[in-house]
This record gives structure tokens, C-alpha cells and sequence, in this order.
């Protein structure tokens, strides 16, 4: 079927009815595949890469579709539902501005716009001192581009360099993806911003990196230094960091963010963190970054930011947040009150209903039972890497190839079985239940995984 790498062919699969799951229909439903074909011939193709699951209603860490189907989420629809899907201070604060009606006022102010920024000023780092509302993630990410920019020119920076990582990622718009990585992605920009540079990534695998990271960021900043003739001083002024790697959760050494935040700051750089996946409680932390022991000055936010709806964000000081002139900073559905609504919810949901301790506490057990997992697959489970309620497993061959398309399996797998995991459609599968989720809820989700990692690798070696 036109636009996704799953089969569409309905298939019987075990029932299953536990506590958490029940998987009643052939998968994918066959009622569903009308429904999926029409969305496939009038919507862009670019959209559909996902498992063929038509949702109708989540709750908490399970989703349930229209025929009697159950699945635990270790998705959070990608780290976006961390307070729980329909979380029930956020459907509360929605039904309140709903009943008001109060829909939309573009930039006119609203009460609701007032607390939620006051709520997030109060309970974030108090370099944070004012925030800018977006709608979507890579607007955030353009925002604090724009920012360091133009710092750089206040403080009169000969360019606006900005540094970036290999293998990084911050959305699909433009400057988002001259900072990222990925070059085939950008094919279509025609060119590359010739004052962003990529510097290499520590990646746990290599040897260098982790045997001195900050030596590892020494030869990477020299090199770049000879190779295109720049001054750090006079021309660079900004780093970007993606908290940790996305597609396999990839942390940095913590000595590697330090080193780079000190040369930063030593050469009147500001340093953001583009904190879309590791932000709002994900690792255990309110955001990532606290792994680091740093101190940045941007910080951009996006999905998990409202656990619901299109809620994005940058935060900074007041010097730097009040650069842009009244007026060239904004959207149109930026700082809408339902969203505003839905932010301050998730915030308190997150602090006050002790859901970013229940990832911290939960994500120790969750991340001891992945090591085991691992120890039980050494030839093709190669890393597991995360923090919190995240947490990537990397398969590769015993030769070291990438196994892609074994990923792809098991992710299909276990939607048969009652689990929805990321796929990535790279050699790792990803796991983000809902900070909300319970240990049994989590114990029967990782039972399912490490049976279906088994099958699967025992498939392709037999
Ligand atoms: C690290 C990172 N940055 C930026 C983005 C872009 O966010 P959005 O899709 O809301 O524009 C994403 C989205 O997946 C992301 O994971």
C-alpha cells in the first residue's frame, strides 16, 4: 500500500487479554485499511511512515482503537503525552476554556497566557526569565538560531557562527536544518550556510571519545579553526545542542558539554539546548540538559511541553529574549489560550503530581532491566542508551552492520502483541512510555519487548 514500509495485509495473530492489552482482531484491522488507503491518496506521502493503528481514544499509557484493540504506549505519540494521554488536570484546564468559549485572541493577552508563562518563569532555572510561545518545535529552534544571531551582531560578532553536532536533528524548516545534521534531508536547500559548522559527536563507540572527551572536542575545534579560518571570538556566537541524539538517545560525556559550554562562554557565545525530546521531565529531570551540570542560556521546547496540544517554547534571559523588536517574533496560534491551558496543566501535573519523580525512579528499574535484556542478546543488541523514561536499544549484526530492517520487525511485532514502541526506521527501536505509567504496566510492556527481541532474532537466525 502506497506510503509506509508495513504491510497492510490483515493478518490473525494470537488474542491477547491481559491486565494492560487485548488484541481481539486480525492486525492490521481489516476495517481499518479503507480508512488508511483514503487518508494515504489525499494526504502528503510524507506523513506516513507510521504503524497502521488508527487510533480512537488514549488514556493514560494505553491506547485503544475503534475495534476492541488495547495497546500499552511506550511512544507518548514521541514524547509528546508525558503527563499521560488525556491526562485529567490538562482535559480539566481545556474543558474550562472550552465552557468560557475563549478559542483565540492571535497576540491579545488572556489570563491563561498570563499564569501559564508565570507558572514556567517561577519553576525553571531562574536564568530562564522570559519565555517566547511557539506552536511547533522547529520554530523553536529558528527562534533561538535567530537569537544567537542577532547577539552575536549586538555584541559585534564579525559573523554569526553557529556551532552544531554531527548526527543532530531540530526540525524540518530551514535554519533547523542547516543546524542539523543530515545531509541528504537537506538536499533540497541547494546550499550550506557556510557560518554553521558541524563538529564531530562523541558517540560511544568511538574510542577517542570516550576515552578524553574533552580532548575529543579539543581536536574537533581545532581542526575546524584550521580548516576554515574563522576566529572563535569574532566569529562564532552561538552553539546548539541536541540534549541527547535523538534516533538512539544518545547522551554526550558530561566532561564533552562542559568543555564546549566553557569554550562557548569564553568566547561570548550563548549556548541553547533544543530540548524537544529530553525536555519536560522525560529523563528524570525536568530538562536534559540538568544531566550536564551546565548552564545555558536558550532553551527550546516543544512536545512534551503540554503532554496534547501544539505547545512550543524558548526560554532566556530577559537581555537576550528582548532582542527582536515588537512584532518579528511570533505566530499566529502562539500563546493560544487552549494551549496556554493545556501548559500550565502539564507543568503542574509534571511538578506537583510527582510525575518527573516517577521517571526518575521508574527510569532506574526501567534502564537495570534493559541491561539484563542486553546481556541476554550480546550479538545483536549492541547499546542501550538513555536516561529516565527513555531509552534507546541499537541492534547491529555481529559484524557491526546497522540492522534496520530487524527494527522494523520487532516494532511491527509487538504492535501485534499489544505494545507500540518508536520506530525510527534506523537500526534502533525506542521506548517512551508516559512518565504516568505504572511498574506493573511497564513490567508486562518490557516482558512483551524481550520476548519479541527473542523471536525476532531467533527468525532471522534460523
Ligand atoms: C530534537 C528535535 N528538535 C526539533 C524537532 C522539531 O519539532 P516539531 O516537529 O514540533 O517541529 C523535533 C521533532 O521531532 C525533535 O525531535
Amino acid at each position: 500500500m502506497a506510503g509506509t514500509g508495513f504491510s497492510h495485509q490483515p493478518v490473525d495473530v494470537p488474542k491477547i487479554d491481559t491486565r494492560f492489552r487485548k488484541i481481539v482482531t486480525k492486525l492490521p484491522v481489516p476495517e481499518s485499511i479503507p480508512l488508511l488507503q483514503r487518508l494515504y491518496e489525499t494526504e502528503s506521502r510524507a506523513m506516513h511512515g507510521q504503524l497502521p493503528i488508527i487510533w480512537d481514544r488514549a488514556e493514560n499509557f494505553q491506547v485503544f482503537d475503534a475495534w476492541g484493540n488495547c495497546w500499552i504506549d511506550f511512544s507518548s505519540t514521541i514524547f509528546v503525552t508525558n503527563a499521560g494521554h488525556g491526562n485529567p488536570r490538562i482535559v480539566k484546564a481545556l474543558r474550562a476554556v472550552l465552557d468560557k468559549p475563549l478559542l483565540h485572541t492571535y497576540t491579545f493577552a488572556t489570563t491563561e497566557r498570563i499564569e501559564f508563562i508565570d507558572y514556567l518563569i517561577k519553576n525553571t532555572p531562574k536564568q530562564f526569565e522570559k519565555a517566547f510561545l511557539l506552536s511547533a518545535g522547529t520554530e523553536a529552534t529558528e527562534c533561538a538560531f535567530k537569537l544567537m544571531r542577532m547577539h552575536g551582531q549586538k555584541v559585534g560578532k564579525r559573523h554569526g557562527g553557529i556551532l552544531c553536532f554531527e548526527g543532530n536533528w531540530h526540525g524540518r524548516t530551514l535554519g533547523a536544518q542547516l543546524m542539523g545534521w543530515n545531509p541528504k534531508q537537506k538536499e533540497w536547500i541547494g546550499f550550506q550556510d557556510e557560518n554553521i559548522h558541524h563538529l564531530p559527536f562523541p558517540y560511544p563507540w568511538r574510542k577517542d571519545a570516550m576515552s578524553d572527551p574533552v580532548e575529543y572536542f579539543r581536536i574537533g575545534i581545532e581542526k575546524l579553526v584550521a580548516d576554515t579560518g574563522i576566529d572563535p571570538k569574532r566569529d562564532l556566537s552561538g552553539v546548539m545542542f541536541e540534549t541527547f541524539q535523538g534516533w538512539g538517545a544518545v547522551f554526550y560525556p558530561k566532561e564533552f558539554v562542559q568543555a564546549v559550554v566553557e569554550f562557548a562562554h569564553a568566547n561570548e557565545m550563548l549556548v541553547a539546548f533544543d530540548e524537544m525530546q529530553s525536555g519536560f521531565g522525560r529523563t528524570g529531570e525536568l530538562f536534559g540538559y540538568m544531566h550536564y551540570d551546565v548552564e545555558p542560556d536558550l532553551l527550546c521546547c516543544g512536545k512534551g511541553a503540554a503532554s496534547s496540544l501544539p505547545l512550543a517554547l524558548v526560554l532566556g534571559s530577559q537581555k537576550v529574549m528582548d532582542l527582536p523588536d515588537i512584532g518579528s517574533m511570533s505566530s499566529t496560534h502562539s500563546a493560544n489560550p487552549m494551549v496556554c491551558a493545556a501548559g500550565k496543566a502539564n507543568l503542574q501535573a509534571l511538578i506537583e503530581d510527582g510525575l518527573i519523580d516517577n521517571a526518575r525512579d521508574l527510569g532506574v528499574i526501567f534502564h537495570a532491566r534493559l541491561q539484563t535484556m542486553q546481556k541476554k542478546f550480546p550479538n545483536h543488541l549492541a547499546y542501550i542508551q538513555g536516561k529516565g523514561l527513555v531509552a534507546a536499544l541499537l541492534f547491529n549484526s555481529p559484524d557491526g552492520k546497522p540492522l534496520a530492517s530487524l527494527c522494523d520487525h520487532i516494532a511491527e511485532l509487538l504492535m501485534c502483541r499489544g505494545v507500540i514502541v518508536v520506530h525510527t526506521g534506523r537500526e534502533s527501536i525506542k521506548l517512551a512510555p508516559p512518565l504516568s505509567i505504572s511498574r506493573d504496566a511497564m513490567d508486562e510492556g518490557l516482558d512483551v519487548i524481550e520476548q519479541t527481541i527473542a523471536d525476532c532474532i531467533a527468525e532471522i537466525n534460523s
